[in-house]
């Protein structure tokens, strides 16, 4: 077995994780796909009911309908905001262009199927959100899978702005709620590196000690 990272390393590496959105247009091979689907299944989930589900898009064909479908709806809402028609178009133009140029596309789906069921809205509003809770935690840990194998990638929200479209789209399973999606590849150039606010200005420290 080979030695484990140290704590440094470890930290460094997760630290040096970055949304990438440019893209090589090299593929990602069928083993890697799945090391990170893999190691992303691994990450903590409630009750350990594991109510992610994944699509998984390669080939053009399907990354163009997800895209296609998308920008339809993408323009209606724009238009609907009231946005000039030119500037709508060059925003759903670069977005149909992010998936249809992303080597990978990971879909990230919800289902309910082995969650409690509460008789309350409250109780059921936490139960649905630790659903998607562990289905981020999931997608979180398979971007960090995707740095580890020299890959980049970037959370996109826009499915769960569509999600009865992209259902429609693949032809997902009803139970399947879009989420998100991971775009993935080799990056075509070093990402941009996105500031944190300090630990202080995020944090109540409640310690006991006394200085
Ligand atoms: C839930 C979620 C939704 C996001 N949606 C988008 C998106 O639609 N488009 C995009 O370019 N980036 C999106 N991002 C990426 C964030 O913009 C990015 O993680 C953040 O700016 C921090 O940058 P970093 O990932 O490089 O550290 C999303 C990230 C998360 C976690």
């Amino acid at each position: 077995m080979s030695t484990p990272p140290t704590a440094d390393q470890l930290h460094s590496f997760l630290r040096t994780r970055h949304s990438v959105r440019r893209f090589d247009p090299r593929a990602v091979p069928r083993p890697i796909i799945h090391r990170i689907l893999t190691t992303g299944t691994r990450a903590p989930n409630a009750h350990n009911r594991q109510p992610w589900r994944f699509a998984v898009l390669t080939s053009p064909q399907p990354k163009t309908r997800l895209a296609e479908s998308m920008a339809a709806d993408f323009r209606r809402d724009l238009l609907a905001d009231g946005l000039p028609p030119e500037e709508v178009e060059a925003q759903v133009q670069r977005s149909r262009a992010r998936i249809t140029q992303a080597p990978l596309v990971i879909v990230l789906c919800l289902t309910l199927a082995d969650m409690d069921n509460y008789p309350d809205t409250r109780r059921q509003r936490a139960e649905f959100l630790m659903a998607v809770q562990s289905l981020a935690l999931a997608g979180g840990q398979m971007l960090l899978a995707a740095h580890a194998e020299g890959l980049g990638g970037v959370w996109v929200c826009a499915p769960l702005f569509a999600q009865q479209t992209v259902r429609q789209a693949l032809d997902l399973p009803a139970d399947w709620q879009p989420q998100g999606m991971l775009l993935i590849g080799y990056p075509a150039a070093p990402p941009r590196v996105r500031q944190r606010k300090p630990i202080e200005e995020v944090t109540l420290f409640f310690d006991e000690i006394e200085d």
